[in-house]
């Protein structure tokens, strides 16, 4: 597999590809790969001629430093994890080569980084967009994936797309889930068995919430509280819950407000923080 740590190699490839005719596809990530992140790269490998997966851990979309800290780095195991697949190349640069100075631009999404997980990570999506808007630039793919389990990132990033003009196609993956529901992320690699064992409470409060509601319980306050008690007595330290336009992602207060909904929830397991959402209907 081709591995590109340098701006100018990676582009000059890439221009000889677009002349070649070749679909360009685009998996960013950083790193500390799983399923998920395979399956984004295995339909990506499937819709394109070639695919670039980068892997960058981007200190500017940290709120916490200790977050950046401990965040999983596995680059030797994901390069194994990658190698199998044809015409995948992996774009992996240092801090010096994505940002020689600190960036100083400010992006600023409005309504759509006011709530969840805008409003618990300050800062957290400026950093989103910039690193997202550099790679954009750097690969110019034709078709870029994202997981569904970070949607407020996927919302954000298509309103990127959309206000920048970047000319691609913007592709939303579902989450996988492990058998017994939690969502696949990074961060579980920090989990404790222990914590590992409480984690999976995360999706079953949103299938509880989504069964509420499929029995027709309209008033979500309703809904809000019972997830709130369903915490009570756990290890989980619930952050929010959110019961959202799934476009907007504004809170709504009951089914009458939209056609379609995203349940979102984030909370800690000690100081690990996971999140995870489901859309409604299914
Ligand atoms: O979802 C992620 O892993 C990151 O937020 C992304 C999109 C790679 C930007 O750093």
């Amino acid at each position: 597999m081709l591995l590109f740590d340098q701006i100018p190699a990676l582009k000059t490839y890439l221009r000889e590809s677009r002349m070649a005719g070749k679909t360009i596809g685009f998996v960013p990530t950083m790193g500390a790969l799983h399923e998920g992140h395979l399956s984004l790269i295995e339909q990506a490998v499937k819709e394109n001629d070639l695919v670039i997966c980068s892997i960058f851990v981007n200190p500017l979309q940290f709120n916490n430093t200790q977050d950046f800290d401990k965040y999983p780095r596995h680059f030797e195991k994901d390069i194994n994890l990658l190698a199998p697949y044809p015409n995948l190349y992996l774009f992996l640069p240092d801090d010096r080569t994505m940002y020689g100075e600190k960036p100083t631009l400010r992006m600023d999404f409005g309504a759509l980084e006011q709530v969840m997980e805008g409003a618990h990570r300050p800062g957290h999506f400026n950093g989103v967009g910039i690193v997202v808007s550099k790679l954009f630039h750097i690969v110019q793919p034709d078709r870029a994936y994202f997981g569904q389990k970070d949607l407020q990132q996927c919302r954000i990033i298509e309103s990127l797309v959309r206000d920048l003009s970047f000319d691609l196609e913007f592709i939303m993956c579902p989450t996988i889930r492990e058998e017994d529901g939690l969502a696949l992320s990074s961060r579980n690699l920090r989990l404790t068995p222990e914590q590992r064992k409480h984690a999976v409470l995360l999706p079953q409060a949103l299938f509880l919430a989504r069964d509420l509601i499929q029995q027709e319980q309209k008033d979500f306050s309703i809904v809000r509280s019972r997830i709130t008690d369903f915490f009570e007595s756990t290890p989980i330290r619930l952050e929010y819950f959110e019961i959202v336009h799934s476009e907007t992602l504004q809170p709504v207060q009951t089914i009458a407000d939209t056609s379609r909904i995203a349940l979102c929830i984030a909370g800690y397991l000690g100081e690990i923080r996971l999140i995870d959402n489901i859309l409604l209907p299914e």
